[in-house]
């Protein structure tokens, strides 16, 4: 049942291994899709890098401020001519998006040749827990929520035609606190402490020339 309850969200956090990745993947001039974007928290990151931020997410009266998105639209179905965007990324959305293959194929089609796919999302037991608290509470934009595993995904992605990688663990994406991370990191341990206690996983698709 849809729940009719307005709750207001906080606005949602941005990482700062997302934003190290992001200046490492996009240039000047590039046309980049956020979908699932909630309140475009990467817009200014991607225009400080003197590319066009498009954000986009489906309508969703739990963000305040929705007045900045770009375009209202399902990611499963972008309104954006085929090869027109140079990445297209999102951060703890796709999980959300109903149809995971239809959603592959469509950041494919408006991808450009050697674009790319960048998908930020939790570990497969943390998606295991959001999926108990959605299960729950049934929020309009949450009536859907999956959890897969990282070769699942890669699996749709290959069968939506990309080239992907899983490279989670070359990203800090274990964030303590800067204290913590500069210590740990200066002792050695941190990739230990990465690999064991970051939540994210990252993925890297191509779409080939
Ligand atoms: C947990 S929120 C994350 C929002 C934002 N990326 C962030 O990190 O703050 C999940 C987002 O997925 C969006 N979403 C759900 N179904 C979608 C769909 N079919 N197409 C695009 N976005 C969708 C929701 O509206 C919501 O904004």
């Amino acid at each position: 049942m849809i729940s009719n309850r307005v709750t207001k969200l906080p606005k949602g956090t941005t990482y700062n291994f997302v934003i190290g990745h992001l200046n490492s993947e996009i240039k000047e001039g590039y046309k980049v899709l956020e979908t699932g974007c909630g309140a475009t928290l990467y817009r200014d990151v991607v225009k400080s890098l003197e590319a066009i931020y498009i954000g986009t997410d489906v309508p969703n009266q739990h963000y305040g401020n929705l007045q900045t998105l770009d375009s209202f639209c399902s990611a499963e179905n972008l309104p954006f001519a085929d090869g027109s965007i140079d990445i297209v990324f999102n951060q703890g959305a796709i999980d959300y998006m109903p149809d995971l293959p239809a959603t592959l194929q469509d950041a494919y089609r408006v991808l450009a040749p050697g674009g790319k796919m960048i998908i930020y999302t939790y570990r497969k037991d943390i998606l295991e827990m959001i999926h108990e608290n959605v299960m729950a509470t049934a929020r309009d934009w949450e009536l859907q929520h999956h959890v897969f595993s990282t070769q699942e995904l890669l699996d749709h992605l290959a069968q939506a035609g990309f080239r992907a990688k899983d490279v989670s663990f070359e990203l800090k994406s274990w964030e303590p606190g800067y204290n913590i991370q500069r210590i740990s990191e200066i002792a050695g341990i941190y990739s230990f402490f990465n690999r064991q206690r970051t939540r994210w996983r990252v993925f890297v698709a191509d779409k080939l020339v």
